[in-house]
């Protein structure tokens, strides 16, 4: 089977788990490529979706729906003449079960197109904006995301559907949460930074929407196209970036997402009850799912 997996990630999180699914379906065998964006917008006129068997979309969940240049990305693939199937992946920093709308809209622009969503999964990862996991908690989220990726494969090359559950008026609340497309925008105007700034151009070099420029005279400009994808604030090597009016929610530094050292001191988790009861489902639900295909292979 030849699959192309488009996916956007703002921080890593979605394409840490776009790897996994390609290693996941290269040893079953399986020729994978890769479209991540925006690069993938430039190659589009070059690739032939009729030569894959298999589409993929990742994402990282954005105020329970999918970026803006992902809605764009399907709306840009051409018309299939032959309907094909397709699967959904998604990150998101909490498990809520509300998160199941985001995926409508996307879904009913591929569909137009003849793609068909049979199968939709949203992998725990930890959070980019609001507060920084604990480095357990990332940790833990990775391992099983590690593990339950491979499953997910699997029933997705059986042809075992799985979709996300449906919500009362899920629709019209997704539809209303994009409001977060303009928001970004409307927000990203606001960004600004700080002195700390050493002019590395690291922001302008790497941000996904071409959003921010460094002036003649060095300063740095951001512009009306931001995505909110805390790619800058995220990987801004002296945290010089105010994200506009979410500044308190920042997170900057990658997460190591390696096993804390088992004589590290206990930090106090401030956060340690935040969704805790969703938290618990999700990791109850995927460590089910490892058990139960552990015991099938047995
Ligand atoms: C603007 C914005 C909005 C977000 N909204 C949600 C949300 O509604 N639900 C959620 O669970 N996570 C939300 N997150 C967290 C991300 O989905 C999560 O950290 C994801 O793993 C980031 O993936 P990435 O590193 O591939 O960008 C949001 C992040 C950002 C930046
Ligand atoms: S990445 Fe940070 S330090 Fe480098 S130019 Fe951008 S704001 Fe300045
Ligand atoms: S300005 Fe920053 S947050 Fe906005 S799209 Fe670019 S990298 Fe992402």
């Amino acid at each position: 089977m030849k699959v192309l997996i488009f996916y956007f990630s703002g921080t890593g999180n979605t394409e840490k788990i776009a790897n996994l699914y390609a290693k996941a379906f290269e040893e079953n065998g399986d020729e994978v490529v890769m479209g991540a964006l925006p690069d993938i917008e430039h190659k589009l006129g070059g690739t032939n979706l009729n030569d894959f068997d298999m589409l993929g979309f990742g994402y990282p969940i954005h105020a329970f729906n999918a970026p803006a240049n992902v809605l764009k990305l399907a709306r840009m693939l051409p018309e299939l003449t032959e309907p094909k199937n397709a699967f959904v992946f998604k990150s998101s920093g909490e498990p809520v079960r509300m998160s199941d709308v985001s995926s409508l809209k996307l879904i009913k622009i591929l569909k137009k197109h003849n793609i068909l969503v049979t199968n939709e999964y949203q992998y725990v990862m930890p959070y980019n904006i609001i507060f920084r996991h604990s480095d357990e908690m990332a940790y833990h989220m990775w391992e099983v995301a590690k593990k339950v990726v491979p499953l997910d494969c699997r029933e997705i090359k059986k042809g075992v559907p799985k979709k996300a559950k449906r919500m009362f008026m899920g629709g019209v609340l997704a539809w209303f949460l994009r409001i977060e497309h303009w928001g970004a925008r409307f927000n990203g105007k606001r960004y600004k930074v700080n002195s700390d700034c050493v002019r590395c151009g690291l922001c302008a070099k790497t941000c996904p929407a071409n959003n921010i420029k460094i002036t003649d005279d060095g300063k740095i400009k951001f512009g009306k196209n931001c995505l909110m994808c805390m790619r800058c604030s995220f990987t801004c090597p002296k945290n010089a970036i105010k994200i506009g009016l979410f500044n308190g929610w920042k997170v900057n530094g990658a997460y190591s997402f390696a096993m804390p050292p088992s004589n590290a001191p206990a930090l106090p988790d401030k956060h340690a009850n935040y969704c805790k009861k969703a938290y618990n489902r999700y990791f109850r639900e995927a460590e089910e799912k490892i058990n139960s295909e552990q015991k099938k292979a047995n």
